[in-house]
């Protein structure tokens, strides 16, 4: 598999503020990584770091064999990054269809082949964007995602605050996303056990520094480490 992203000694943070130190990995392209750590550790500000939404400091982020650091966080998207942010980015006064549409790009992901996978979506194509449940407007910021046909995808905990049932049917959902290699994803969890068997690899941060790099695999089953880095009950 080709390589599609790689960081070496990244720093990064909020004006004078350091939040990431010395972030290292690398993702292939179609691959699937695991972002995990308690709250307050940089998991959104390592996402945002490659949005081009946070101070660099120093290293270097490449995409697809270019340097990414130089790139204007505006013209991010056009390279090929989705973002879905930790607060549901929807379009309140758009209908769900015309959220999908305005934004669709020309890919493998058309409006169609994502109201297969959200057939509730579907349902409530003609519904305005601020009449949908919490779960729903969830589903919605995840099928915009994938209609931009991104090379990588990356989920800022899509999972959060929604009940048990849309729980379980996003973690399906985003299995098949996962299995169907069409994209890379980084996918942001403070549930490990949710999401480490649906993903290859793993990256745990601690206070902005990688604690773990590796096999999702391997991770879920060293217990004493899931509970030292994620708190008890993280398995
Ligand atoms: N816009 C900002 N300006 C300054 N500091 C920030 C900003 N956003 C986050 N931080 C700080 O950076 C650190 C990492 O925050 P971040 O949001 O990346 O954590 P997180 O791992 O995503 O946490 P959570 O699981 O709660 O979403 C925290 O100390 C936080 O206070
Ligand atoms: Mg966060």
């Amino acid at each position: 598999m080709a390589e599609l992203l790689n960081l070496e000694g990244v720093w990064a943070g909020y004006g004078d503020a350091v939040v990431l130190e010395d972030i290292s990995f690398s993702l292939d392209a179609g691959g699937s990584l695991a972002l995990l750590g308690r709250n307050g550790m940089g998991k959104t500000t390592l996402l945002s770091t490659l949005m081009g939404a946070t101070r660099f400091k120093s290293g270097r982020m490449s995409f697809e064999g270019r340097d990414l650091v130089v790139v204007p966080a505006h013209r991010r998207a056009h390279l090929g990054l989705g973002w879905v942010p930790q607060e549901r980015d929807i379009f309140p006064s758009l209908t769900v269809d015309e959220n999908l549409t305005v934004v669709a790009r020309p890919g493998s992901w058309t409006v169609k082949r994502a109201y297969e996978m959200f057939p509730r979506l579907e349902e409530r194509r003609d519904n305005m964007g601020n009449q949908l449940s919490g779960g729903e407007q969830q589903m919605l910021a995840l099928a915009r995602a994938l209609v931009l046909n991104p090379k990588l995808l990356l989920l800022d905990e899509p999972l959060e605050g929604l009940a048990p049932l849309i729980v379980q049917d996003l973690l399906r959902i985003i299995g098949r996303m996962v299995d169907s290699g069409d994209m890379a994803i980084i996918l942001v969890e403070q549930h490990a056990h949710q999401i480490l068997p649906l993903t290859r690899h793993a990256l745990v941060l601690e206070r902005g520094r990688v604690v773990y790099s590796g096999e999702s695999e391997t991770l879920r089953a060293d217990h004493g480490q899931l509970d030292k880095w994620l708190g008890v009950g993280a398995h």
